[in-house]
């Protein structure tokens, strides 16, 4: 079995969809066979750090502000991190990338497409992959409630994810694997994820 490398794969999803779990169950699987590192969006530098504040709504952010230091952070991850693995031949794993821009910080008359035509101008790799696991707001509500309490970040309303995958969907094109994830277990749900990338990055 030979994964094809380098190669890099983005996970995306609403907040409480379980993409976290299917990234890291993704990178337990190439590990074991070649080079392969689990990454995320936003980094811990120090962008990463003031949006972490700023989206648990402990300092202020308007939306522009969170766009420009989530570009700012990428910048950052792309420069030290992605393009690196993968000179260096790597599966890079992304959980978490400009599509989550995207999906999270348009409105205002800002399209998601616009934030992706803007993030590909930047010059930002475009990932070979994208596992987009959807599932529905109201159920990703509910685990979000059960993990966090009262500790939810600023997106995390109804109406909100709603909108937010709304937004995913407009720009997923056929790099995305779009995984129904709603009454799935996890197991089913990387049932489904591993099919997906055998099919197009394994051989042997
Ligand atoms: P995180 O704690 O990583 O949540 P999760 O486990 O759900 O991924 O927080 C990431 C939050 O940042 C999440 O609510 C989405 C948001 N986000 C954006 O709004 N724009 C972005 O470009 C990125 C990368 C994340």
């Amino acid at each position: 079995m030979k994964i094809k490398t380098p190669l890099f794969i983005v996970f995306e999803g609403i907040d409480g969809a379980g993409k976290s779990t299917q990234a890291g169950l993704l990178y337990a699987f190439c590990k074991d066979k070649t080079h392969a590192a689990l990454l995320q969006e936003p980094t811990d530098s120090q962008y990463g750090k003031t949006l972490r504040k700023m989206l648990k709504g402990e300092i202020p952010g308007t939306r522009e502000q969170l766009l420009e230091l989530f570009i700012q952070d990428r910048v950052y991850d792309v420069e030290h991190n992605i393009v690196p693995l993968l000179h260096k031949g790597y599966v890079v794993i992304v959980d978490r990338y400009f599509y989550s821009t995207a999906a999270y910080q348009a409105g205002d008359g800002i399209k998601p497409s616009d934030i992706v035509k803007m993030n590909i101008e930047r010059g930002f790799p475009v990932p070979e992959r994208v596992y987009f696991i959807d599932i529905e707001p109201a159920i990703a509500l509910q685990r979000i409630q059960m993990r966090s309490g009262d500790n939810k970040d600023i997106f995390e309303t109804l109406h909100t994810l709603e909108l937010i995958r709304k937004n995913y969907l407009s720009i997923a094109d056929d790099r995305f694997a779009v995984i129904h994830g709603t009454g799935l277990s996890v197991k089913d749900v990387w049932n489904e994820v591993v099919k997906d990338f055998e099919k197009h990055f394994v051989t042997g």
